[in-house]
């Protein structure tokens, strides 16, 4: 969720410096956005998916569909680096991997991860964060900044355009606030 919040911010961004022409910007974000899903699609593949697919016959249907749209997306990504950065096609890859990025996102958490939370202990799905987040810190994600305060994350949150955050508790700020800025 943390994950997905985070990117969502970095849409909202793209979505902004489009409208001000800022190209310069438009590519950073798009480079921060490809970063942040080549982890996320790799942990989710790798650990959740295997981890939760036949907990239920719902959530393995789930997997299937979510595991082509992660293809949908690498594919998008893939072709990003092909075409010229400034021009019409490329920001139009871009528009289309982020509303398929939405439309995945928001599947995951208004199916799948209620239909694991359903079944999954609160024991096992502790212990599978943890394994998420190790796997994070391996792929090279930075370390969440559990030292600042709640006003400190809130703030970093509210310039990273992070939705959702005046409801987020401080240890959820702290995981979705992306440290690089
Ligand atoms: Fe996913
Ligand atoms: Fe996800």
């Amino acid at each position: 969720m943390a994950d997905h919040n985070r990117v969502r911010g970095l849409f909202k961004r793209f979505h902004a410096a489009e409208k001000g022409d800022d190209r310069a910007t438009m590519g950073q974000l798009a480079d921060k956005m490809a970063k942040e899903l080549e982890i996320h699609t790799a942990i989710e593949e790798e650990i959740y998916y295997p981890a939760v697919s036949d907990l239920s016959e719902e959530v393995h249907d789930l997997v299937a569909e979510g595991l082509q749209e992660h293809h949908v997306a690498k594919e998008l990504i893939s072709e990003l680096g092909a075409v010229e950065r400034d021009s019409e096609q490329w920001v139009a890859k871009v528009k289309v991997l982020i509303e398929a990025i939405e439309h995945h996102a928001g599947e995951e958490e208004t199916e799948m991860f209620p239909g694991v939370k359903r079944v999954m202990s609160d024991d096992d799905l502790t212990t599978l964060g943890n394994r998420l987040m190790d796997r994070k810190r391996q792929l090279g994600a930075p370390e969440p900044l559990i030292d600042l305060t709640k006003e400190e994350l809130l703030a970093k949150a509210r310039q990273q355009e992070i939705p959702g955050r005046s409801k987020m508790s401080r240890q959820e700020l702290a995981l979705t606030v992306d440290p690089r800025g």
